[in-house]
């Protein structure tokens, strides 16, 4: 397998390591292919992605990705939007369960997944800015609607076979659109399916955890009600999320570059390392993603952690007393 190795900027720089102090654990037969890719490129060049980048990444079979800061460029447009969408990434799946010894804002057990469409909606790129209006037109296509449907009843099949569809579907006519479609995709591939108003959904989502299992929905929908599930959990700093399409993936921990702790080795490597666990069970390695799983609960409930779980370790001794148990296990 050929990766493509993107740390970014600010604590990607830090998260990106400690992710592959536990990938290379395993000795699998990976190449990395490291990209400079970001602000500081963005800095030194005044470009923050190329072609050629592009180029590279198309010949590796993923990408691992850390954070990248956002320049301050009115007509930049983001990198990772347009990895997304350059490789087609249509499918950002963000799963949200508990992990060990990790203090939770709200009591009772739950495990779902948000499957959020991750190349169209109001990520359209389709905007107009004028001195006293501006516009962004939110596109929901036929096929965007149906792979992404596809995706989360594939995903559903795999678990308890619950799938909500979520939407705004009382006010937005693309979100009936949607709807309609999912509801079709559902019914074809005999899933269980609800479905719920986006603010309902938000509302419910703290009230009643433990009830979903699939969630399915649009682009910046998906955005929202992921950093609402990341507090569920116990922080951005323990989310992963895997961006996928039909020949590419692109791995990823939830979190930002938070330029606010970088630089300071206390940024928590969790949410990258577990990245490296959904990319590793993405290419079938899924021995090795589940041996993941155990190390970071094991260290977790050893209470190896960083400050913004209470501890007072830093990225690298979380790291590596994770991959300490690797070669144990
Ligand atoms: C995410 C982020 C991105 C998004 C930003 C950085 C463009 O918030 O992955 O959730 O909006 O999709
Ligand atoms: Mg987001």
């Amino acid at each position: 397998m050929k990766i493509a190795i993107v740390p970014g900027d600010g604590i990607g720089q830090e998260v990106m390591p400690a992710a592959l102090s536990v990938l290379d654990a395993f000795g699998l037969d990976i190449e990395k292919v490291p990209l400079e890719i970001g602000f500081c490129k963005w800095e030194k060049t005044g470009s923050a992605i190329t072609d050629d980048d592009l180029r590279l990444i198309k010949e590796c079979d993923c990408v691992l990705f850390g954070a990248i800061t956002t320049p301050p460029d009115p007509n930049y447009k983001s990198v990772l939007l347009r990895i997304r969408k350059e490789l087609d990434l249509y499918a950002n799946i963000r799963p949200f369960k508990p992990l060990r010894n990790v203090r939770l804002p709200c009591s009772g057990e739950f495990d779902f997944v948000i499957v959020r469409e991750n190349t169209e909606g109001m990520y359209s790129g389709v905007e107009e800015l004028h001195k006293d209006v501006a516009y962004t037109t939110r596109i929901i296509t036929r096929k965007g609607s149906e792979r992404i449907a596809e995706q989360a009843c594939r995903i559903a099949r795999q678990r308890k076979k619950r799938l909500t569809i979520v939407h705004k579907a009382n006010v937005l006519k693309s979100d009936s659109f949607f709807r309609d479609v999912c509801i079709g995709v559902a019914k074809k591939k005999g899933i269980e399916y609800h479905e719920m108003l986006v603010d309902a959904m938000a509302y419910d989502l703290i009230m009643h955890t433990g009830k979903y299992d699939v969630i399915v929905t649009t682009n910046l929908f998906g955005d929202i009600l992921s950093d609402e599930a990341a507090a569920l959990v116990g922080g951005l700093g323990l989310c992963p999320s895997a961006n996928i399409g039909d020949k590419y993936a692109l791995f990823e921990p939830i979190h930002g570059s938070a330029p606010d702790i970088a630089g300071k080795g206390i940024a928590n490597p969790l949410a990258a390392i577990l990245s490296v666990r959904m990319m590793l069970e993405w290419a079938g390695y899924n021995t090795e993603a589940k041996t993941i799983e155990k190390a970071v609960n094991s260290v977790l409930e050893d209470g190896i952690v960083t400050p913004d779980l209470r501890g007072s370790y830093s990225t690298n001794e979380v790291s590596s007393a994770i991959t300490k148990l690797i070669r144990i296990i």
